[in-house]
């Protein structure tokens, strides 16, 4: 038997009792069996509906942890590769996290209780991460709902404490009127983040130094240069690109909405997109060639450790729970599950 035929009995064989996830990024010859596919955001709700046993995610550590959270208790949440990781994620350690907050907390900024400052987490994050901000009155965001988490988050404080994603934050709270000004960014191997006290005071919005080595990459001068060579394209970005691109750009948004964009356009529309190359290229071909989707760099930005989960893995990973056996199960500990929760359905309670 092919790996895919194998990959495709196990599925048979395990029917009702397991949902393949799979986040866009993810290459052809695995979202081909994914049951759902989605965004983080959508994906996550997914895993709050899963009705079977066992939840197969085919993205990146942070999302099975959420799902593991999110998921009744007697689910298994599995991930066929335990190297899927996120390098923005690994940008904030909680010990450092906590870290910051006492120190913003010395200076009278925030509390234990979060009175002062809202903690607001991209779901890029571990799940420690997530219990820290619930546990002070925080939230977790996805790109899809940063903005109304930011509005949640100054209905119940002057302050945002923003992790681990500079530009996304940046980016958001930009498209709400604060100027870069009342922005400061934390550098959490800095003494005080490398911040002035002064500066600390006066800020609205830290931003924690994290960033997305996938998005980064795309430059301004990328936008400029696509735009000259393809007059009347559309260049749209995820919120992960840095401002300079954000703010050049025809539109932002989340995996799901970048692609729903594309398709919902009419025909002879063209897109430079700015995003990660396993969802531009299978895009371009679904819709070519009535409409154009092109990467917005010239040689496309690979998420790596998106791309660590193979066909094999996945194989794997569905043939050990036919035989009974689970392989790679994602649990969070029960005493981080329970802040994590709280900040997780607020979060899904915000569009
Ligand atoms: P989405 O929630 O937009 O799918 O983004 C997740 C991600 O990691 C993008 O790099
Ligand atoms: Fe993490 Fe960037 Fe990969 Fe998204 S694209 S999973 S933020 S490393």
């Amino acid at each position: 038997m092919s790996m895919n035929e194998r990959i495709a009995a196990a599925k048979r064989e395990l029917g009702e009792d397991c949902v393949v996830l799979g986040h866009h990024y993810q290459r052809d010859e695995v979202i081909r069996f994914a049951d759902h596919t989605g965004d983080s955001y959508k994906l996550s709700k997914m895993a709050a509906q899963a009705r079977g046993q066992y939840i197969v995610f085919c993205g990146v550590h942070f999302m099975a942890e959420s799902a593991d959270v999110l998921s009744r208790p007697d689910q298994v949440v599995v991930l066929p590769d335990l190297n899927a990781g996120c390098s923005m994620a690994d940008m904030a350690e909680i010990t450092q996290v906590e870290d910051c907050w006492e120190q913003l907390a010395a200076l009278g900024l925030t509390s234990d209780a979060g009175e002062g400052m809202t903690p607001i987490t991209y779901m890029n994050s571990t799940a420690a991460i997530k219990a820290f901000c619930g546990e002070r009155g925080g939230v977790v965001c996805t790109s899809s709902n940063a903005r109304g988490a930011f509005d949640w988050g100054f209905a119940r404080n002057e302050k945002i404490l923003f992790l681990p994603d500079q530009h996304l934050g940046r980016n958001t709270a930009y498209a709400m009127g604060i100027p870069l000004s009342d922005m400061v960014v934390w550098d959490p191997f800095l003494p005080q983040g490398g911040l002035r006290k002064d500066r600390l005071r006066a800020a609205r919005v830290i931003l924690w130094k994290g960033h997305c080595s996938v998005h980064q990459r795309f430059l301004p001068e990328h936008v400029d240069k696509v735009r000259a060579k393809y007059p009347g394209i559309q260049v749209i970005v995820h919120p992960e690109c840095r401002l300079e691109v954000c703010q050049k750009a025809d539109g932002i948004g989340s995996t799901e909405k970048l692609i729903k964009l594309v398709e919902q356009a009419p025909a002879g529309s063209k897109f430079a997109i700015g995003t990660e190359i396993h969802l531009i290229n299978r895009l371009a071909k679904q819709v070519a060639p009535e409409k154009m989707a092109i990467t917005l760099d010239d040689s496309g930005c690979l998420c790596t450790t998106m791309f660590r989960i193979s066909p094999q893995h996945l194989c794997w990973a569905l043939e050990n729970l036919v035989d009974g056996n689970v392989v790679n199960r994602i649990q969070v500990a029960d005493e981080v599950k329970r802040w994590a929760r709280v900040a997780l359905d607020r979060m899904l309670e915000i569009q």
